[in-house]
């Protein structure tokens, strides 16, 4: 039984609760714009789904999505395993989609990953990137990748432009819907998702995406790939972000200090 509601009584002893709770980007804001509006909804949400549905896996994608997927988290109190980010998949279809453009390959032969906080700092790892097994550095010049890296981070403002009146939907969708699958069948795909860092990649308690199994357990273990210098420290500038957005939701509502 899969349905969408508003109302906190539908939600009761649910398997899996897919949150959208919050208001989009208008045009030209960034996700972190969003950061008090969303925080005192994602409150109310939080109290819903302790209350009603305390064991269920909980995907959100609410923006700005690390430090709002850490509230939940928090507010709700429900295990750090079963709530999860949505933003990795889709940053990772982005990342693919321009290099295929740009390769005229198909999307299926790319090997690629976003890595890191959901917003202007994403990090596409383009060493790890591979083209029918080909390492993309050998294929697409410096000053293009580094073109395929913008249009990466700036992919959802773009689409915010052209829709005037909301975010992307359909992409969002789909890859939530990969996450929710991987847990209720217990695929234990490894897919690119906003988990709680404890001690992984070198950061503690902290949210920021990474790749994750996500199996019947919820987010079973982080996978921790051997990232370059550049990576590395694309990386922990983007975890620096999501601190720093975190230190600021802690100045709206403090109790998200414990
Ligand atoms: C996006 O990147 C909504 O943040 C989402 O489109």
């Amino acid at each position: 039984n899969l349905m969408g509601t508003n109302n906190y009584k539908d939600i009761k002893d649910s398997d899996v609760i897919i949150v959208t709770a919050g208001v989009p980007r208008k045009p030209g804001m960034t996700r972190d714009d969003l950061l008090s509006t969303n925080l005192k909804i994602i409150k109310q949400v939080a109290e819903g789904i302790k209350k009603n549905s305390p064991n269920a896996f909980v995907i959100c994608i609410t923006n700005p999505l690390d430090v709002i997927v850490m509230a939940l988290q928090k507010y709700s109190g429900l295990q750090t395993a079963k709530v999860v980010g949505m933003a990795g998949i889709l940053d990772s279809s982005r990342f693919k989609y321009f290099i295929s453009k740009e390769l005229n390959v198909p999307v299926k032969n790319i090997n690629a990953l976003v890595l890191g906080g959901h917003g202007d700092t994403m990090v596409p790892l383009l060493n790890h990137t591979t083209v029918n097994g080909k390492p993309l550095k050998q294929l697409v010049a410096e000053e293009k990748l580094n073109l395929i890296v913008e249009k990466t981070r700036k992919g959802g403002a773009e689409i915010i432009k052209f829709l005037e009146k909301g975010s992307a939907f359909y992409a969002p969708a789909a890859s939530g819907i990969e996450m929710a699958e991987s847990y209720i069948k217990n695929l234990k795909k490894t897919l690119p998702c906003a988990a709680y860092l404890n001690g992984e990649y070198g950061v503690k308690n902290l949210y920021a995406g990474v790749p994750v199994i996500i199996g019947n357990k919820g987010a079973e273990k982080v996978i921790e790939i051997d990232l370059d210098e550049s990576e590395k420290k694309n990386f922990e500038l983007s975890i620096l972000a999501v601190k720093n957005l975190f230190s600021a939701a802690i100045k709206i509502d403090k109790d998200l200090a414990n």
